[in-house]
């Protein structure tokens, strides 16, 4: 397959060169993917019997979301489905990464399911199957229903077990031809962003609600691998996406090698290690405690927790470079002006993803390991209008590029990492900065709800034929 490397009205002088498309380290069987979750693309936020998540309550709280946008519309993708598989097997990808609303499949988040939100996922991997795309499910990315969040969301321990049942529900009506599933996305986001940081829904700003979610959080995952498994037949693989922060100390003082071992502490190990070793760090246990919050571990917990998994998922986007505060215990963050930045803006350090990998595999071996996002947002330009309308979103491109290539030394170094999802396969709705930041490979037009593949999208294309060995 070749690309038009010619710019189309680019206003610049000289096209830039795109990456090239072999990336060393990737073998042929790698997974080559694109991801997405149904809040941010979804819409249809009252049909077919959904009811509200905690995303819709906290979208139209005025002033939460930048532009005060919301889901209601999004993507639309609820209703255009058909077209975007037809549109993600243009893209000659592997596997595509969705997420369930659970206000979706199972109103309230209690009782029975709701059909007609699980008969969507059931067309839609129908669809993905007759195209040739492996589905992967994610069951929770972050739409929790608002109903349990009035009875206290993910502070409290009932929600765990609301969430193996869900898990059940739809691992029962889709486990038949979905043999990839994800329990939860990114726990640290649901748990400190919103209930400690408040940027996220609930939107709650309490530290120690913060930390039982955590736990709540994991103990819902383990009940729902043991449920998944019950009902999926084998050869089901089962895992869990963390976003694991990747930290590095701003000097070798002991103030700030013990400022980077908190933040560590508090960014990776409290959520990869109780899932992959059975336990919580002692030191973080300490650091908490110094914090004034507890875990709420009861007896039994971390069994349940510790089940083994078939993988895990890694959203990296950013490194951290930290140092001691003023105050006793205080870790701060340390900008890195000389790194470039996207449009989020987020310092690009590819270095820090094989840093990251190769850590998670040497502390944790044995374990197979996913990239389930990565990706950029920048100010595209669209040249041209309708379906002659092009983006040359080089600096994507490159930024996808880099972070493949930091996958294979990362695999080179002796990393089990089997595939890669790009975030996102579409623009859409980036929770609380709205629709202004641009994540996806593929443009939308949101007046028109018009898809225009991007050269991003294009260039991963070209680059998955290639490490197939069929360029
Ligand atoms: C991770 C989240 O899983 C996803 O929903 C979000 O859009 C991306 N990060 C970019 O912020």
């Amino acid at each position: 397959m070749s690309i038009d490397l010619r710019p189309v009205d680019s206003g610049r002088s000289e096209p830039q060169p795109l990456p090239g498309l072999t990336v060393p380290g990737l073998p042929a069987d790698f997974v080559w993917g694109a991801a997405t979750s149904a809040y941010q693309i979804e819409g249809a936020v009252d049909v077919d019997g959904r009811t509200p998540s905690i995303w819709d309550t906290f979208s139209h709280t005025p002033g939460a979301i930048e532009g005060d946008d919301h889901g209601d519309v999004a993507c639309d993708h609820y209703h255009r489905m058909p077209d975007d598989v037809r549109l993600l097997a243009g893209l000659g990808l592997d596997a595509y990464r969705f997420s369930l609303s659970w206000p979706r499949v199972q109103p309230g988040g209690r009782g029975p399911a709701n059909a007609k939100g699980l008969d969507f996922y059931d067309r839609l991997v129908d669809e993905l199957l007759a195209q040739g795309i492996t589905p992967w499910a994610t069951l929770y990315h972050w739409d929790l229903p608002q109903e349990l969040e009035d009875a206290g969301g993910w502070p409290e321990r009932d929600t765990a077990y609301r969430f193996a049942d869900y898990a059940e529900l739809a691992a029962g009506r889709l486990g038949d031809r979905v043999h990839h599933w994800i329990t939860l996305n990114e726990p640290f986001c649901s748990a400190i962003l919103g209930y400690h940081i408040g940027c996220h829904a609930p939107g709650r700003k309490d530290f120690r609600a913060a930390v039982r979610a955590v736990h709540h959080l994991h103990l819902g995952h383990g009940l729902a691998v043991e449920r998944i498994r019950a009902v999926v037949p084998t050869p089901a693989q089962v895992g869990i996406t963390f976003n694991p922060a990747q930290v590095y100390p701003a000097s070798d003082s002991p103030a700030d090698l013990a400022a980077a071992r908190q933040a560590d502490g508090m960014g990776a190990r409290i959520y990869l290690d109780p899932v992959l070793r059975g336990r919580y760090p002692q030191d973080v246990v300490e650091d908490l405690a110094r914090l004034g919050a507890e875990l709420p571990v009861e007896a039994g917990d971390l069994e349940v927790i510790g089940r083994p998994v078939d993988f895990v998922g890694i959203n990296y986007y950013v490194s951290d470079v930290v140092a001691a505060g003023g105050e006793p215990g205080e870790t701060v963050r340390v900008p890195q002006p000389d790194r470039p930045v996207t449009a989020m803006p987020w310092e690009i350090h590819p270095q820090g993803m094989t840093d990251l990998l190769t850590r998670i595999s040497r502390d944790y071996p044995g374990t197979a390991m996913y990239v389930t996002e990565n990706g950029a947002a920048f100010d595209d330009s669209v040249y041209g209008s309708g379906a002659g309308g092009r983006i040359e979103d080089i600096d994507r491109t490159v930024y996808l590029a880099d972070h493949l290539a930091a996958v294979g030394r990362a695999r080179e170094a002796g990393a089990d990492v089997r595939g890669f999802f790009a975030w996102s396969l579409m623009d859409n709705f980036e929770w609380a900065y709205g629709y202004g930041k641009r994540f996806g490979i593929v443009h939308v037009d949101y007046e028109t709800q018009m898809r225009t593949p991007k050269q991003s999208a294009e260039w991963l294309r070209d680059a998955a034929n290639a490490a197939r060995g069929r360029q």
